[in-house]
């Protein structure tokens, strides 16, 4: 397969990237490297990505954003897209910052769209949607048919782009997938994202910034199953324009995910509760009975392995206070 990964630099889409290089496949990745979090991070994600490059592989990284760059000729040469550029963060876009959210996650992902119509050899673009798409979802666990209101800015900007997905798909014939991830984590997570600041702050006897109580639900998940989640749905025949909900299946609270931080960090954790923040859902919760309908897809990985691993991860890696690594 020749594929194009966008949003290459990211936590999620060098994972991806390094999955589809190990597999024997040509690999395109692409990123403007905003500085949203350090671009050392980004660079470093890619030189990662690269180390992957075997004998028949191939491996080239484009430094452009989504709307700018001659996206017909870049998708002249595809046969799978995996659309993970975007501009994340819930609890960031509000106020001026929304102008991005529109820029990065439906302007961008218009113009893919776009380009993809004239793609004669492209047989799917699976998008990156969000479990943000759901808000305070009107049922537990959540299905693909109960109806999205969201409760953020940028999850607004990722149902936009569900919808666009869905429009070229019906009008144009575009072979387009979304795949709703819920919270994910794991090695190389984002560093505005709770496990890294959690773990990070367990190794440096820092103090942890809970928002709110702690009682949120999150269905976390593993950022291996979400690339193996991708890699199916690429090869399934999934119809045009379908939504799938990805996720690990743990229904737990933060105040549960301290419980086992402790526990794999062996000392007591020292946690602050701050007020509730803007934007942020009280529980998510996915039914992933649909993509199992049309893939061999299961999360593999539980959250106290993938806690551990991301521990380990972060153990051996020299990374600074996560929220010094993040724009204001
Ligand atoms: C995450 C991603 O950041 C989004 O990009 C993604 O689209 C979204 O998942 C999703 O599933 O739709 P979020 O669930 O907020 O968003 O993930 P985290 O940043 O890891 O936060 C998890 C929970 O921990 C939230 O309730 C958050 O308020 C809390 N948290 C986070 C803290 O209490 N303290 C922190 O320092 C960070």
């Amino acid at each position: 397969m020749r594929a194009l990964v966008t949003g290459a630099a990211g936590f999620i889409g060098s994972a991806l990237a390094r999955q589809l290089l190990a597999g024997g496949h040509r690999v395109v990745g692409i990123d403007s490297l905003t500085d949203y979090y350090a671009v050392s991070l980004k660079r470093a994600n890619i030189a990662a990505v690269a180390a992957f490059v075997s004998e028949g592989t191939q491996f080239r990284f484009v430094e452009a954003d989504l709307n700018d760059i001659d996206l017909v000729a870049l998708l002249g040469e595809v046969d799978v897209v995996f659309h993970l550029a975007g501009q994340p963060g819930v609890r960031r876009s509000w106020g001026e910052n929304f102008g991005t959210y529109v820029r990065e996650n439906v302007a961008a992902s218009q113009r893919l769209l776009e380009a993809a119509r004239s793609a004669t050899h492209l047989s799917r673009l699976v998008f990156a949607s969000s479990s943000s798409v759901y808000g305070n979802a009107e049922r537990y666990p959540t299905s693909e048919r109960d109806l999205p209101a969201p409760v953020s800015p940028y999850g607004v900007s990722k149902l936009a782009a569900e919808h666009l997905m869905g429009l070229y798909a019906a009008n144009f014939g575009v072979p387009t997938v979304s795949l709703r991830y819920f919270t994910v984590y794991g090695p190389g997570q984002r560093p505005d994202m709770a496990f890294t600041r959690f773990v990070r702050a367990a190794l440096d006897d820092r103090e942890i910034e809970i928002f709110g109580d702690g009682s949120q639900v999150r269905d976390f998940t593993y950022v291996d199953d979400i690339v193996n989640a991708n890699l199916a749905i690429a090869a399934s025949d999934a119809p045009h324009g379908s939504v799938f909900n990805v996720a690990g299946g743990s229904h737990v609270s933060v105040n549960d995910v301290l419980a086992i931080v402790r526990d794999v960090h062996g000392t007591d954790l020292r946690v602050h509760y701050n007020p509730e923040v803007s934007g942020d859902v009280l529980r998510t919760g996915a039914d992933t009975t649909a993509i199992t309908e049309y893939t061999s897809w299961r999360p593999a990985v539980d959250l106290t392995d993938g806690i551990r691993r991301q521990y380990e991860w972060a153990e051996g890696t020299e990374l600074a206070d996560p929220s010094s690594l993040v724009k204001s």
